[in-house]
């Protein structure tokens, strides 16, 4: 492992006013977005609807890199260019989704662990000939009555910080994403409680592993109010509760921090990074790694018709640029009606 071959993959991903698209649905959740949009989920759909993501023109001023699925990493552009050497060549590094899902923890009603170290060190030794320069592996943290319990936040920042180990071995940048689910009821105050509990447990874990962190990017939820809350937190409380947790529970050696999206709007995403970096610079770069925040636009546009295979790029390109913007604290919500 070259610790600083690890810190530049990480700061290309994050820093200069860059975040990472997610773009690694699994074949089960790109079925369910494009359900939204009628359009049938078959390999040559999926296979464009990336590319058209991957072509926008300009996106790479924004996009440091791209996390992708099993199948897409072995795809290529209509021209025959695999993607990952597509992407690469244009700086929007590479990465790929390793975790096989959360599944239930037996034992533990309501609450998963996330599957997938068996046989990790050869699937990533193949990624890595395939192109992918980091990786990504996502716990899911229930909130409810009485979870999350000690025991699932262990078993998952343990199985974390085993990938996180497994990927520096191999000269991959770990993507550790603790990923503390916004569905439910409960108050933004429940969520920074167990945000807490969840970045202590993996950071203790990080530790005990070995794992540098300076060759890691930490992907977190917002502190934010439960989805059904009935008195949801607005932005300003979000932006400070969020940086409260990180400030207290990230230390300053973590390269990069690149928020999930989790549910929250396209615009809410982007406003509430955006009031978070107003009050930068951290220790670490504070960036964006979006699924659904960068897409739902470009779904919605694109719909599965090539005739709109250039208003789902613009789509794409707008968020792009108004969360690289969130990321340099310059955004302002009278953005979003401007002409880009
Ligand atoms: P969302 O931004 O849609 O939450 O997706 C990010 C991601 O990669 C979840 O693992």
């Amino acid at each position: 492992m070259d610790l600083n071959e690890l810190h530049s993959i990480a700061m290309g991903m994050t820093s200069n006013g860059k975040g990472i698209l997610a773009a690694d649905e699994s074949s089960p959740t790109i079925k369910k977005r494009f359900d939204t949009i009628d359009a049938e989920s078959t390999e040559a759909n999926r296979r464009r609807y990336r590319e058209m993501l991957f072509t926008t023109s300009g996106a790479a001023d924004y996009i440091g890199g791209v996390i992708l699925f099993d199948e897409t990493i072995r795809q290529a552009t209509s021209d025959g260019v695999p993607f990952p050497k597509y992407l690469n060549d244009l700086g929007m590094i590479a990465g790929i989704k390793v975790d096989m899902g959360a599944k239930a923890l037996a034992g533990f009603p309501g609450e998963t662990v996330t599957e997938g170290l068996d046989g990790l060190r050869d699937r990533l030794a193949e990624y890595v000939e395939l192109g992918a320069r980091f990786a990504k592996w996502r716990a899911v943290i229930h909130i409810g009555d009485d979870i999350p319990t000690e025991y699932c936040l262990h078993a998952n920042a343990h199985a974390l910080a085993r990938y996180a180990a497994l990927c520096q071995e191999a000269g991959v940048v770990p993507i550790v994403e603790p990923e503390v689910l916004m569905d439910g009821a409960h108050s933004i105050d429940r969520c920074e409680e167990v945000t807490i509990a969840a970045l202590d447990a993996v950071f203790s874990e990080l530790e005990a592993h070995k794992v540098a962190l300076e060759g890691i990017v930490l992907k977190p939820n917002m502190v934010i109010s439960g989805s059904d809350a009935a008195e949801r937190a607005g932005p300003a409380e979000v932006a400070e509760a969020t940086l409260r947790v990180l400030k207290a529970q990230v230390p300053e050696a973590v390269a990069g921090i690149a928020f999930l999206s989790g549910g929250q709007t396209a615009e809410e995403a982007t406003e509430h990074l955006g009031l978070m970096n107003e009050d930068g610079p951290f220790p670490w770069e504070l960036s964006f790694s979006y699924g659904r925040a960068l897409q739902a636009p470009a779904l919605d546009a694109w719909r599965g018709n090539e005739d709109n295979f250039a208003a789902g790029q613009d789509a794409l390109f707008k968020r792009a640029r108004l969360n690289s913007l969130a990321h340099l604290g310059q955004y302002q919500t009278s953005m979003e009606t401007e002409a880009a």
